[in-house]
């Protein structure tokens, strides 16, 4: 076999996915092209700068490009000499039904599939509805026979995506052919060679890994949300719970913190796309229990507003609202679905007066929240608050002194919506720290 490095890779579509995919093949040795068709997001990473928060991925860039192995443009004429060509456009879900927005994938494909040089590998790593290779692949050999087609699905959560890029957990291809699957394992083959698990598969398993492992995911974190909602209703304590039963390796201790619930670019959309695509396929059965993770999810964010309520009296109206977290987690300034941001907003509509503290996310949520009011500092944001809401657990949350927070505020009232706040610390300090799962009895 040829040297690796002598593979030209084109990369389609540079969001979170494409752009540290990019980077990341680069990393590797490989000529990198990624093409977009979204020319502010080219030319931003052309400077090196990244357009989203995420940790790593600036650097990364930088040194590549610096090292003349990566290269962005929106003319995909750029990919024609390239031996395989990454689509990492997105899948959002549909504006009027669960389903995926596939208009980007086909667009992709449309196209690269007259540019493609012959034998060039086209590598799906968007999550899609189980079917869409095999579609595509229809489709890429009425525009080129001489194009084959693979899907090589990306696990990646925002935060590490570097990390999870360069070290996942696993491989996992769907091949039609061995020499996909040689193709592939040249691209990947320093990973390989530090012994990352390489599962071969169909395309539609290919495909169903992704999903699959999104909804297990999803599955956990309402299972345990639900128990937080039988813990408040038996007095009991779901932090416990959650660590007793995690010792149980069948269990595991990950994807157990109850609290608000989870958001994102990814598993709400994914488990509904799932069931959409499971009624298509005449098993809607297999995947109904996907409704009730879906609700239990969005229940935790009406839980969250009943306990403010609770505290606070159902008049919110001109209420002082302290929110810690706009971003759907901490490392990242996507507010996609965000559980915080959706809180904050529902309470405003309410008619408390919000002010939202977040490290990295305010600019986008306030593009998607115009409505509300953000602040830099946690001290102002604070400020004659009748209470704070924990909605995101940035470690510089976990860091505030409670001691001295507690002269900004109107009422030393605080609710950790994430169950990640050290509860004795606040209490010492003479904070009323409730959380979402644990008895208000339970001090
Ligand atoms: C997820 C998958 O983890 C990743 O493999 C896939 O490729 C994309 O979707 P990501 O969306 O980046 O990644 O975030 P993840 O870390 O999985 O968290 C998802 C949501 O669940 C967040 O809103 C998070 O706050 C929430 N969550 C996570 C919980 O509420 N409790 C937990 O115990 C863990």
């Amino acid at each position: 076999m040829e040297s690796s490095k002598k593979l030209i890779i084109s990369v389609i579509g540079t969001g979170y996915l494409g752009a540290t995919h990019a980077a990341a093949m680069a990393s590797l040795g490989f000529h990198v092209i990624g093409i977009d068709v979204d020319s502010e997001k080219i030319n931003s990473l052309k400077e090196g700068i990244v357009p989203f928060y995420e940790p790593d991925l600036e650097e990364l860039l930088q040194e590549q490009l610096k090292a003349e192995r990566l290269f962005f443009t929106t003319d995909f004429s750029a990919a024609k000499n390239a031996d395989i060509h990454f689509i990492c456009v997105g899948t959002p879900q549909s504006k009027d039904s669960l389903a995926a927005d596939m208009r980007y994938v086909d667009a992709a494909i449309e196209a690269i599939g007259p540019i493609a040089k012959d034998g060039s590998l086209i590598v799906g790593k968007s999550t899609v509805p189980v079917g869409t290779a095999s579609r595509l692949a229809n489709l890429l050999r009425k525009i080129n026979p001489n194009l084959e087609l693979a899907w090589n699905p990306e696990f990646l959560r925002e935060g590490f995506a570097v990390e999870d890029t360069l070290r996942p957990n696993r491989l996992v291809v769907g091949v039609t052919s061995d020499r996909a699957d040689e193709i592939l394992k040249e691209v990947y083959a320093d990973l390989l060679a530090a012994e990352i698990p390489w599962i071969r598969a169909d395309l539609p398993t290919a495909e169903l890994v992704k999903v699959a492992a999104n909804s297990f995911l999803a599955t956990k974190i309402s299972f345990i949300n639900a128990m937080a909602e039988i813990c408040e209703a038996a007095d009991g304590d779901v932090t416990v719970l959650a660590k007793a039963i995690g010792y149980d390796p069948r269990i595991g201790n990950k994807f157990l913190q109850a609290g608000i619930g989870f958001g994102g670019g990814c598993l709400p959309k994914d488990i509904r796309a799932f069931m959409a695509r499971a009624d298509e396929l005449g098993a809607r059965q297999a995947l109904e229990f996907l409704r009730e993770i879906d609700s239990i999810n969005l229940r935790a964010r009406t839980r969250m507003i009943e306990l403010v309520r609770a505290d606070l009296g159902n008049d919110l109206t001109g209420r002082k609202i302290a929110i810690f977290g706009a971003a759907f987690k901490p490392e990242s300034d996507d507010v996609r679905d965000s559980p915080a941001l959706d809180i904050a907003a529902q309470l405003y509509k309410a008619g408390a007066q919000i002010l939202i503290h977040d490290p990295k996310a305010t600019k986008n949520a306030s593009l998607r929240n115009p409505e509300l009011n953000f602040s830099e500092s946690i001290e102002e944001t604070v400020a004659g608050a009748d209470i704070i809401l924990h909605l995101t657990e940035w470690r510089q949350y976990r860091e505030i002194n409670p001691k001295k927070l507690i002269s900004h505020v109107l009422q030393a009232k605080i609710i950790d919506g994430r169950n990640a706040l050290d509860r004795q610390k606040w209490q010492e300090a003479g904070w009323q720290i409730r959380s979402l799962g644990v008895s208000t009895s339970i001090k």
